[in-house]
């Protein structure tokens, strides 16, 4: 790894970190340095803090709908840089919140396939990129809690691999044709499979040639068309409004699949046994 490289992390995090008013960046770096799992994933200090972000806030979900395992997902391996940081933040997560969490990784191992036509964006990735290098290195180090299913996610359904609930999915297959095809399979997974809103991340969204007719966002907007009861909508706009450091990039990049025909979306499991909500008015007293 060059200097230039190795440096472009940290010059980015000072860059993106200017831009906070001094206090937080202070409860940042009381944070980093002693901070727990919750104020760590709040104050981005985590490297790759998309993913704990997804990891955590899924744990947090499952915990308060008493759910005791979940499944997260990396949809796109290649070298297994995400993987492994989802991996490392899983089992933290999995300790502060006392679920257990199943961490999967898919891809074919091979590389990106050939692609097909222009919604796969010819103009960006290309067949043969980001193959797995060293496989038998990655399978050696992977913790206990991960597994990574080698698959022509086209021709294959991945749901066929999921024992609970599915609770976050990071989705980092470049192309149209791979990204619908996962999200095609995904409808036929019953709803208690997934939790009522499951948080996706989609990594090629960003880039100036993206846009809604081709590639992920695409892709998106087909299943939507396609399934009356899951909808997979964009969440950054109530995620910045809840988070304290509103800048990162990632925040763009999050949203949720509402299951709409989840069983925890349903009377029932609104506040069971408790008496009607009540809205006080002072003027009345
Ligand atoms: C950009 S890379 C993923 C990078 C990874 N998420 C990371 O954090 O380093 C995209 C990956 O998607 C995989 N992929 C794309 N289409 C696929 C398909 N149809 N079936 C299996 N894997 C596929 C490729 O093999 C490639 O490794």
């Amino acid at each position: 790894m060059s200097l230039s490289s190795k440096l472009q992390y940290p010059v980015n995090l000072l860059i993106s970190r200017l831009s906070y008013p001094l206090h937080l960046n202070f409860l940042s770096g009381l944070s980093f340095l002693f901070g727990s799992v919750t104020s760590r994933v709040k104050y981005d200090n985590y490297r790759l803090a998309h993913y704990a972000f997804g990891v955590y806030e899924a744990a947090a979900r499952a915990k308060a709908l008493g759910t005791s395992e979940i499944t997260v997902i990396e949809f796109g391996v290649a070298n297994g840089r995400g993987l492994m940081a989802m991996a490392l933040y899983a089992g933290k997560v999995e300790k502060h919140f006392g679920i257990k969490i199943q961490v999967l990784g898919f891809d074919s191992g091979e590389g990106m396939p050939v692609t097909k036509g222009y919604k796969d964006h010819p103009e960006l990735y290309a067949s043969g990129d980001f193959p797995l290098q060293n496989r038998e290195k990655l399978l050696s180090i992977l913790p206990g809690n991960t597994k990574l299913i080698f698959l022509d996610l086209i021709n294959n359904n991945w749901t066929d691999h999921i024992k609970s609930p599915v609770a976050f999915m990071s989705v980092d297959l470049d192309y149209y044709s791979s990204t619908i095809a996962i999200l095609n399979y995904s409808a036929q997974l019953k709803s208690e499979l997934f939790l009522p809103n499951t948080l996706i991340y989609f990594d090629d969204i960003l880039l100036p040639n993206h846009n809604p007719f081709q590639g992920e966002l695409l892709a998106i907007e087909e299943f939507n068309a396609a399934n009356p009861l899951r909808k997979i909508v964009n969440y950054a706009e109530s995620l910045r409004i809840n988070r304290r450091l509103k800048n990162a990039r990632w925040i763009n990049q999050i949203y949720q699949l509402h299951v709409l025909d989840h069983k925890q979306r349903n009377e029932e499991y609104r506040n069971p046994g408790e008496a009607p909500l009540i809205l006080g008015n002072k003027y009345l007293k």
